[in-house]
């Protein structure tokens, strides 16, 4: 029996984790309990990839919730620097304060010859100004100075520049930030750190030594299940049951974004406004706007959605192309080359035949949809495909076809 730490909202077991995350609304598995667990207890950040939507941000909104600790999220972005980061000084307040003091200010420099040796004597009062109290902290500041114990998010880390990286390394080493003018900030309860990436950049490898790491992937079906069951979408178990798992055929089609675990209970929640029970291939494609956000994903998915439905249609019989596989693969995407889909003009579409512009047509410039699992080709955000995720099968699922 682990001991009970000092801090009553500490967890105590792993166990005690997923009671409490799952009591403020996330289904944690055992692999994530653990994580965070061990985040508590080592006193060291965490960093959570994984594709968009898989919960990532909001495993730091549960833990703040969860352990009675504030939030403070550094949104992360191109350009961003130390002062939107760590701190800045209050130039407002400084210039209220000179204004208010302009005559102490004047009596200071009443009797200096020159306009030097007033400056010089106004510079000898810089620490007045430029101390704690004119200080505007930004959330690692914020986090390490306060008196409140913090869980610090620091979202989306792959989007600041590697300077700012460098600089956040710093501070989350130590749990310390050192403002020169008036010396270092020591944590006195070391902040809860969640750093997040959607892997739009390699992060450093200094970085990532020091961070526990997760990959979030889409969960399994139960765990999936389990989500859209808490969110109380109003559907049926067994509609439920089944939505899952055309929602993970979906993310098997190499689709440009994959509909994400909110888009699962988003889609759960559309159907349970319509009054359906049952799901047949009608109902999804008149929905499936709520999930697919591309026309190209919406195309792909209306033409599979049949036998996503009823899986029994992808049966291969041994040595022959059965209707419902064989002739929507053959006639919509092509297996002769230079075949493409009838989508309209405009998408570029290429073939499966063609498994490497399928990939790279994935891997546009966008906010979390590039190809995430590694688009091919050389580059700093390849990623090797995780083994065993929906992201690495998905690709197995092109190869298999390419070589039918
Ligand atoms: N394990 C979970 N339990 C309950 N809800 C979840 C879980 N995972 C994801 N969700 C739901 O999915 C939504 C999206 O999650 P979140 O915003 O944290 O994704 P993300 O990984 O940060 O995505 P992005 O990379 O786009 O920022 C959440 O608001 C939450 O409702
Ligand atoms: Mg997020």
């Amino acid at each position: 029996m682990p001991a009970i730490p000092e801090n009553p909202a500490a967890f105590v077991s792993v166990e005690d984790v997923s009671e409490r995350f799952a009591a403020h609304g996330y289904i944690a598995d055992r692999r994530l309990a653990t994580t965070v667990f061990l985040l508590t207890r080592l006193d060291k950040p965490v960093l959570l990839e994984g594709p968009a939507g898989v919960g990532k941000t909001e495993l730091a909104k549960t833990l703040a919730a969860a352990t009675g600790r504030r939030l403070l999220r550094l949104q992360c972005y191109e350009g961003q620097d130390e002062s939107r980061a760590l701190y800045d000084w209050d130039y407002g307040k400084q210039l209220l304060y000179t204004q208010m003091l302009r005559d102490k200010i004047g009596d200071l420099t009443a009797d200096t010859p020159d306009l030097a040796s007033a400056v010089r004597r106004i510079e000898e009062q810089d620490s007045v100004f430029f101390s704690d109290r004119f200080l505007a902290p930004r959330p690692v500041l914020d986090a390490v100075r306060g008196e409140q114990p913090a869980v610090l998010l620091i979202d989306e880390v792959d989007r600041a520049d590697e300077a700012l990286e460098a600089v956040l390394l710093e501070c989350l080493a130590e749990y310390q930030v050192s403002v020169p003018e008036i010396g270092t900030y020591q944590a006195k309860i070391p902040p809860y750190v969640v750093l997040t990436s959607n892997n739009t950049r390699d992060l450093s490898a200094a970085l990532k030594r020091r961070c526990l790491h997760l990959f979030l992937d889409y969960p399994d079906a139960e765990r999936e299940l389990d989500i859209v069951r808490s969110k109380d979408t109003g559907l049926p178990e067994a509609t439920a049951r089944h939505l899952v798992e055309v929602v993970r055929g979906l993310r098997g089609l190499q689709l440009r974004k994959n509909p994400s675990i909110s888009e699962t209970v988003d889609w759960a929640r559309t159907l349970a406004v319509l009054g359906v029970d049952e799901l047949d291939p009608a109902v999804l494609a008149d929905t499936a706007n709520v999930v697919l956000k591309y026309e190209r994903d919406l195309h792909r998915a209306l033409d599979l959605l049949p036998r996503l439905v009823d899986p029994n249609r992808v049966l291969p019989e041994p040595g022959h192309h059965h209707d419902g596989h064989g002739h929507h693969h053959g006639h919509h995407h092509g297996h002769q080359p230079g075949g493409h889909q009838h989508h309209g003009p405009g998408h570029g579409e290429s073939t499966e035949a063609d498994g490497r512009a399928v990939r790279a047509a994935m891997d546009r410039p966008g906010r979390h949809d590039e190809g995430y699992y590694g688009t091919p080709g050389p580059g700093p955000t390849q990623r090797p495909a995780s083994g065993g995720g929906q992201g690495a099968r998905a690709f197995a699922a092109v190869a298999r076809r390419r070589t039918d």
